[in-house]
Order: C-alpha cells, then structure tokens, then sequence
C-alpha cells in the first residue's frame, strides 16, 4: 500500500520528503487555511519538495467554476498534480471530463459504497473514503474500505481507493489488511508507524553491548 502525507504544512512535507516510504501529498481548503498562505503558494512549494501526486482541492461549487479551478490548479505542475473534487453531481462531472482531458482526479469526502460506485463510473482516478469521521459518527469504516475493495474487484474499476481521515495506526493497519491501494496519514501518524516500544529498548541494549564491544582492542 502507498502511503500518502495528509498536510499542508511545508515543515512536514519537507522532513517526509526524506523518507523512502511517502510518495505523495493531499491538501484539503481546511489544511490548506492553517498555513497562512494562498492554495497556489502553498501546492507550488509542495511540487518542489515531492515528485508524487499532489491532491489539490477546487472550492468553486458549479461545474464550470470546478473546471476552471482544475485546470489553473493542473498548470502548475502537471506530471504531479491530482484535482481533488467534492462528491456531488458537479464534482462527478468535472470528474469525468477531466478524465476526457487525461488530467487525474481525486473525489473526496467519500462516506458511502454507493458514493464510491458513482465516483468508479465517473472514471476519477481516486476515491476517498474518509475512516476517521466515520468512526467518530459511530459507522465502521473497515467495513466502508472493504465494501469498496469488493467493488473494484467486481467490476475491475482502475480507480485507485485512498483511505483517509486516518487518526491512528491502526487505521492504517485496517487500511492495508483490507486491499486499500493508498493511505493518506497525518504526520503524526506517520511518525507513529515506526515506532515499537521493543523496538526502543532493543536499539538500547544492543547500544550498551557495543559499547562493550566497541572496549576490546584486539
Ligand atoms: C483527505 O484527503 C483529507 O485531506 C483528510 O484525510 C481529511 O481528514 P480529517 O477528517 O482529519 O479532516
């Protein structure tokens, strides 16, 4: 499974930038307004630091005002540049004529099996299931991920499913366990899957043995 930073925040990307296993960005407007500068400011920096998709979020609500959004936010770096969509009627349309135009999407704030199946049928190249508001709002977002695994299976879709919304490890875990081809993680998170409290004290140990080791000269 891909692993994916869910920020916008240029400190984050660049210390992820380093690290072999996140090969992508999504921004969201909510992400997007923490950081105190405009959404082209912010995605031109990002296209600098990270040679993976980077979802960018359109906030017109008309389908002529998505598209026009799309393709200013697309200009900026096409090889990496996915548009990030709403899931609603307008948002599907864009979807499909910007797969016309072979510019790739991403249809977000995914809650629901049959949202994914039209977002599929639209042809977006993502779909994102959101797992933690899920949760939060007492669904089962494991349930979600594999409803929409079985889809793609059923139907051969070639659009890829981004768990998002991830507020833990285990997330993720559930996330890859399921078939999901993406996970998009906070940096908090991220930090969180390297880390084993056995992992901690066996570096320590073997730290103390070589520095005895490290003593004996012949
Ligand atoms: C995904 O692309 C969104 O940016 C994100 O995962 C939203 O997560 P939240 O529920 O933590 O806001």
């Amino acid at each position: 499974m891909k692993l994916f930073i869910d920020t916008a925040n240029l400190k984050e990307i660049e210390e992820a930038s380093h690290w072999p296993f996140v090969c992508g960005v999504t921004t969201n407007p909510s992400l997007i307004a923490k950081e105190g500068l405009s959404q082209k400011e912010i995605i031109e920096h990002i296209a600098r630091l990270i040679d993976g998709p980077i979802s960018a979020e359109v906030t017109a609500e008309d389908y002529d005002g998505m598209l026009a959004q799309a393709h200013e936010l697309y200009k900026i770096k096409p090889s990496n540049i996915v548009i990030k969509l709403p899931m609603t009627i307008p948002g599907l349309q864009t979807a499909k004529r910007l797969y016309e135009e072979h510019i790739p999407t991403n249809v977000t704030l995914c809650f629901s099996q049959s949202q994914a199946l039209l977002a599929m049928e639209s042809h977006a190249t993502y779909i994102s299931p959101f797992l933690g508001r899920l949760d939060d709002n007492g669904w089962d977002s494991a349930r979600l991920i594999e409803d929409i695994v079985t889809l793609k299976k059923n139907y051969g879709y070639d659009t890829k499913i981004i768990a998002a919304s991830i507020r833990s490890v285990r997330h993720v875990e559930e996330a890859a366990h399921l078939g999901s081809d993406v996970a998009t993680v906070p940096y908090k998170v991220l930090k969180k899957l390297i880390s084993h409290p056995l992992t901690d004290s066996g570096l320590a140990t073997f730290a103390v043995d070589a520095a005895k080791t490290a003593k004996i000269t012949k």
